[in-house]
């Protein structure tokens, strides 16, 4: 197949661009290189051992998309391409709803025009929102709390109606827990800008002397330990989630919901301690407040990925914080 990977460079976009090529399929990547660098074309390349097609471009450029979808076609689309700070959805929504809506409305346009029947979604575990109780299944309601988990769930429903309104059309919506470790080379990796927002990111830059400390928001939480809980997934095994939607995709037709995750929570205490276990490193850290927002536990019901893709975890938390630690340190200041 000749996969379309919108978002190509970027952290999840990446690894899964290697598990394609390594698959054995043609990789086309566009990426307006916002939040990436131009330099992870070619590590992609050097680790899979062929060549991705890459083009610099927005998806709200409709007459770029255009130019692209008359030249070649493609069989099947994984839109990444977005944006994702929780934060910054808060103070600037417009940058949200018109990257990830508007840009998605415009791609598909393009896509469904031009015969692409499948559709795969970077969607996140952010649509179900604080009251979630675990283990979170597909069915559970929906409440995004912010504007970037508001702009999923509505890339969701637009996917859904289309489903609807073009019968030959296949879409899943692929509900991310929390991403987190790195391609076992340390080639490619997660390389936040500025101050990472998050948990793994934050802790390698202090493992590797750019951050003094961790903070630990909040340890008064009702768990065993008093930290929060999430499910931590590898980001090989996501990626590896992305190839088994496609091969679902072929025998299913219609609009599919699939929470990609372990289905198992690990606090921060939990995740700083293996850590420190795996990798031989001491990471300085103190107890702060509760970061305002954060669910007290979140980790996935992975049932439905493992009856209808087929798909499970494979990597352990170990895997996770070792391919991290590799990254972190081959690559001390991201791809720059
Ligand atoms: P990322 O920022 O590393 O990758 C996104 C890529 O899209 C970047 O390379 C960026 O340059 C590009 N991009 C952004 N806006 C664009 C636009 N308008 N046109 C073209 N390219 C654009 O992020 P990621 O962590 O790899 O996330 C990929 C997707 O997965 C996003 O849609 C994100 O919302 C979703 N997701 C991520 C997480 C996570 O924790 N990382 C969790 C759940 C869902
Ligand atoms: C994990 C845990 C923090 C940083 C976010 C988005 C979500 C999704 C994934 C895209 C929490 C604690 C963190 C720190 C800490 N992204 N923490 N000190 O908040 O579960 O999810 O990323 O869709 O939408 O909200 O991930 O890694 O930020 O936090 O103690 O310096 O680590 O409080 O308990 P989160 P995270």
């Amino acid at each position: 197949m000749r996969v379309l990977i919108t978002g190509g460079n970027g952290y999840i976009g990446s690894h899964t661009c290697i598990e394609l090529l390594a698959a054995g399929h043609a990789v086309t990547i566009v990426d307006n290189l916002s939040n990436s660098s131009p330099a992870v074309v070619e590590r992609i390349a050097r680790i899979a051992g062929r060549q991705p097609e890459f083009h610099q471009l927005d998806v709200r450029d409709a007459a770029g998309l255009e130019r692209l979808f008359a030249r070649q076609a493609f069989d099947a689309l994984i839109h990444f391409a977005g944006v994702k700070a929780v934060a910054e959805s808060v103070a600037d929504p417009l940058k949200y709803y018109s990257n990830n809506v508007c840009g998605s409305a415009l791609l598909f346009d393009a896509a469904l025009r031009h015969g692409v029947t499948r559709l795969v979604f970077s969607s996140s575990a952010t649509v179900y929102g604080e009251a979630a109780r675990s283990p979170i299944g597909e069915d559970a309601p929906l409440a995004p709390a912010n504007p970037y988990g508001r702009s999923k769930r509505m890339v969701e429903e637009l996917l859904a109606d289309l489903c609807r309104a073009n019968p030959g059309l296949r879409a899943v919506a692929l509900r991310y827990f929390n991403p987190v470790g790195a391609h076992p080379s340390g080639r490619v990796g997660e390389a936040p800008g500025g101050i990472p927002d998050n948990l793994m990111p934050y802790l390698c830059q202090v493992a590797v002397g750019r951050l003094p400390e961790l903070t630990v928001f909040g340890n008064d939480y009702p768990t065993p330990d008093g930290t929060a809980i999430r499910d931590y997934i590898h980001v090989v095994d996501l990626a590896q989630g992305h190839l088994k939607a496609f091969d679902y995709l072929e025998r299913e037709g219609g609009m599919h919901f699939i929470n990609l995750g372990t289905g198992r929570g690990t606090s921060v205490l939990e995740l700083l301690a293996a850590f420190e276990r795996v990798n031989g490193v001491r990471i300085p850290h103190r107890m702060g407040a509760r970061r305002p927002g954060d669910t007290t536990e979140t980790y996935a019901d992975a049932a439905r990925a493992a009856q209808q893709l087929g798909w499970s975890t494979r990597l352990s938390l170990e895997d996770m914080c070792r391919d991290a630690w590799c990254w972190q340190k081959l690559n001390p200041a991201g791809y720059a």
